[in-house]
């Protein structure tokens, strides 16, 4: 397994070049048609400048890859359907991620700071308005493959893939306020199980994977972002059928562990790098907040 030789929060060019035609050959030798592939660099492709998603790749091609290539515990993950999963935060995000997963067949335990709120969803009361949450918390109490702890520590003890789904508030300046996640990764860097993989599914400024990286100080562990795109009000639909899911991770044989745990929802599965992944989020937000404020440019002009 290779860890990436690039400096701390800087984005190392060539080797994503190198790993994109690597991929393109990948597609040419197999299903060419199932592989999206796209790979933009600065001095060596026709688009100087444009640097999201500089690489991109089916993730059955990444997986079909490893196989032939690579012996991991990772692999073991991807091909057994229930993997053991712990959820950081039971906020919007962490509540619905760690209910769906439970509903699709993993064994999950959610952590969270607040005691009462995990009394509460452990006696099965939500304290959000989600159609179909209550029923899928129920369903994962009562089949014993969802439990509440309080505190994130407690939560990883078992685990094999952490979620860390805390708050990122936006200060006055529209900086995200990264010291939930900080706090998070400091709590449970020293008890991660051995090669245990670490996602990042709070929405977070580019490059804050490295961060996450750098406060766990666990070169075992290998850290991915898996932005969320749910929508307040159609949560557990929107994670059950989602448009995407986009996995950044540099190391493989992670990205096709955490791809895996979506096997059954045929969901379609990006891969790319972890500052790809962070600049695909916000990048749909902002696209979201636009066509919001094009929204209301109209319903002025309309308004008498
Ligand atoms: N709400 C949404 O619609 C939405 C959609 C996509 C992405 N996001 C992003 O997901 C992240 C989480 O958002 P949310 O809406 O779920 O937040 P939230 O405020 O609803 O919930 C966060 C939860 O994390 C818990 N928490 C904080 N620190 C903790 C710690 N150290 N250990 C354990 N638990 C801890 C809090 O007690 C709270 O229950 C944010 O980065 C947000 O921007 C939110």
């Amino acid at each position: 397994m290779q860890r990436s030789p690039t400096p701390q929060g800087t984005v190392d060019h060539e080797r994503h070049y190198t790993q994109a035609v690597e991929m393109s050959e990948i597609a040419a030798h197999k299903s060419a048609t199932k592989v999206r592939y796209q790979a933009c660099m600065p001095g060596r492709r026709s688009r100087p400048g444009i640097l999201l998603i500089r690489c991109r790749v089916g993730l059955s091609e990444l997986r079909y890859r490893d196989s032939r290539r690579y012996g991991s515990v990772h692999d073991r993950l991807a091909k057994e359907r229930m993997t053991r999963l712990a959820i950081i935060g039971t906020g919007y995000v962490g509540l619905t991620t760690g209910v769906c997963f439970a509903h699709l067949g993993h064994d999950v335990v959610c952590g969270d700071i607040d005691a009462g709120k995990v009394a509460r969803l452990s006696r099965g009361e939500v304290p959000i308005v989600e159609h179909r949450l209550d029923e899928l918390l129920a369903e994962g109490l009562r089949n014993g493959n969802l439990r509440f702890v309080v505190g994130a520590a407690a939560a990883v003890a078992d685990a094999e893939i952490v979620f860390l789904c805390v708050p990122t508030p936006q200060g006055d300046d529209g900086s995200a306020d990264l010291s939930y996640v900080e706090a998070a990764a400091r709590e449970i860097a020293q008890v991660l199980p051995y090669e245990c993989i670490v996602v990042n599914k709070s929405t977070v400024p580019v490059g804050s994977t490295r961060v996450v990286e750098r406060v766990l100080q666990r070169p075992d562990v290998r850290v991915v972002s898996n932005p969320e795109f749910l929508r307040e009000g159609s949560a557990v639909d929107d994670f059950l059928r989602p448009d995407r899911v986009v996995v950044g991770c540099e190391d493989r044989s992670a990205a096709i562990a955490v791809g895996a745990l979506y096997d059954s929802i045929r969901a379609q599965v990006i891969v790319t790098d972890p500052a790809s992944a962070e600049t695909i989020k916000y990048a749909a937000n902002a696209f979201l907040a636009t066509k919001l404020s094009f929204v209301n440019a109209i319903a002025a002009v309309g308004e008498p």
